[in-house]
């Protein structure tokens, strides 16, 4: 039997007006975390406003799968239009499925191969690039990487090379902002502090650099480029003709960059500190790199063969991946035996749930091998989702795996990366739960 929201425990620590805010400001990974503690359906304040928090694998599945059909994006995305629009991340319903539709065949196996050979020659001009002894700001150089990899294929650099800049220098600032901004009360974005200038001006700048890619490619007319831009300018709508209008496209592209570019970053970023961490683990995957690509570069053929790779991969992606979603119920709802109305506010961690000791054994501990076939036939089902799951599920996931494999596998075909002592890397919540910094010296791997 199901029973009203009022009976669903309230996490401690609210305030009156700000609720939880503070909390999620000053600790967000480690409240989410807590939340299990409390249930499985947690309510939290966000101002005054009630979310209510599902923590157990069971109930993400329900929200995210089995009742997606009773939710839309709600308040999390809406918060971000002013970097997204209505992109495929924050629109709803059949502008969602429309768009989605249209951009899937730029994921498709065979794209997918063509991203690879310019993932490929980013990440040899990366190691190109490189001194014996140099000292490298790692996530900065990841960052560098993902967004020129992202833009490369999304705009070919030849027209896109102005917006390639301008996300470069934008995007950190609008990530740092927005999950704060996101789980804030509204009346705190007016705040003439120097959080919403920063957020405010770095998402206009954005806007207005990609609208001159757009309306750049839309004049010089019809071309045999290949990339994201010039697929989504040509798509017509199979039902209706239509085509999406310069802004819609404009929206796609920021969507696109802002959901592939830190998320990428970071799963690289720790996965150079953890190896480090780990030389053994290390060591093994050498060992597979060279066994599988030998002296020459790694390319899309390798991909499925780096098994050890794609361990060392998922594990990290699982220690720090997306760190809140949400979901807003369009219809009455059950979840977790209590009935839900109408535009109630649903939020889950799935950086949480993949550290939730109920799940996994040694939670915190960075084990790749628990992803051997035979170890992860054990795990619950549903208990591994960091590219979420039903309908909204990551459109990049083949991507970024393409992506994440050739940059490891060409690096530490080269180079030894070992940590700038007196530094340890912390987490910080944005999408992502990213490294603030992580310092490196690079060493030749033959030395
Ligand atoms: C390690 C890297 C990545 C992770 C962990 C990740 C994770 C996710 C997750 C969890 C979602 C679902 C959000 C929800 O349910 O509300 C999502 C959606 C999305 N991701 Fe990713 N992502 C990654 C990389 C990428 C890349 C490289 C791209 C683009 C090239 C991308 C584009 C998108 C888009 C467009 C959506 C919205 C899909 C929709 O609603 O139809 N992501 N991602």
């Amino acid at each position: 039997m199901s029973v009203e929201l009022q009976s669903v425990p309230r996490a401690a620590g609210g305030i009156p007006l700000l609720g939880h805010a503070l909390k999620l400001w000053r600790d967000p990974l480690g409240f989410l975390r807590s939340l299990r503690d409390t249930g499985d359906l947690v309510e939290v304040r966000l101002g005054t406003m009630p979310v209510y928090i599902a923590t157990s694998a069971e109930l993400i599945h329900e929200v995210t799968v089995n009742q997606a059909r009773c939710f839309e994006k709600g308040r999390l995305f809406e918060r971000l239009r002013p970097l997204a629009g209505n992109g495929l991340a924050t629109a709803n319903g059949d502008v969602h499925r429309r768009h989605r539709r249209l951009i899937q065949p730029m994921f498709h196996p065979q794209r997918i191969t063509a991203y690879a050979e310019i993932m490929s020659a980013n990440a040899q001009a990366l190691v190109e690039s490189w001194e014996p002894g140099q000292e490298v700001e790692l996530e900065q150089v990841m960052a560098e990487y993902a967004i020129e990899t992202l833009a490369s294929t999304l705009f070919s650099l030849d027209i896109g090379l102005p917006a390639v800049e301008a996300v470069r220098r934008n995007l950190p600032v609008i990530l740092k902002n927005m999950l704060v901004r996101a789980a804030s009360p509204k009346f705190l974005d007016r705040l003439p502090i120097r959080a919403n200038r920063d957020f405010d001006t770095a998402a206009a700048t954005l806007r207005t650099v990609i609208d001159e890619v757009v309306a750049t490619t839309r004049e010089t007319g019809p071309s045999d480029r290949n990339d994201l831009l010039t697929v989504l300018l040509a798509a017509r709508d199979s039902e209706t003709g239509e085509s999406l209008t310069d802004t819609e496209v404009r929206d796609e592209l920021s969507t696109i960059l802002f959901a592939g570019a830190e998320t990428t970053a970071s799963a690289l970023a720790w996965t150079f500190h953890e190896l480090a961490r780990h030389p053994e683990v290390e060591q093994r995957l050498v060992a597979e790199i060279k066994e599988v690509a030998g002296d020459r570069p790694v390319t899309i053929k390798d991909v499925p063969r780096l098994l050890t790779v794609r361990r060392v991969l998922d594990e990290v992606i699982r220690l720090h991946g997306v760190t809140l979603l949400m979901r807003r119920s369009t219809a009455p709802v059950e979840l977790g035996g209590h009935r839900l109305p109408a535009g109630t506010e649903v939020a889950f961690s799935l950086y949480a749930m993949h550290r939730d000791p109920g799940l996994y054994h040694n939670p915190d501990r960075f084990d790749p091998d628990r992803w051997l076939p035979e170890r992860r036939a054990t795990l619950a089902r549903q208990a591994y989702i960091p590219f979420g799951a039903g309908n909204r599920k990551c459109i990049g996931d083949a991507f970024v795996w393409t992506e994440a494999t050739i940059a490891l596998a060409t690096i530490l075909a080269r180079w030894q990366l070992r940590p700038v002592p007196g530094h340890m890397p912390r987490e910080v919540a944005s999408a992502v739960a990213h490294p603030d910094r992580v310092p490196m010296i690079v060493l030749p791997r033959d030395a």
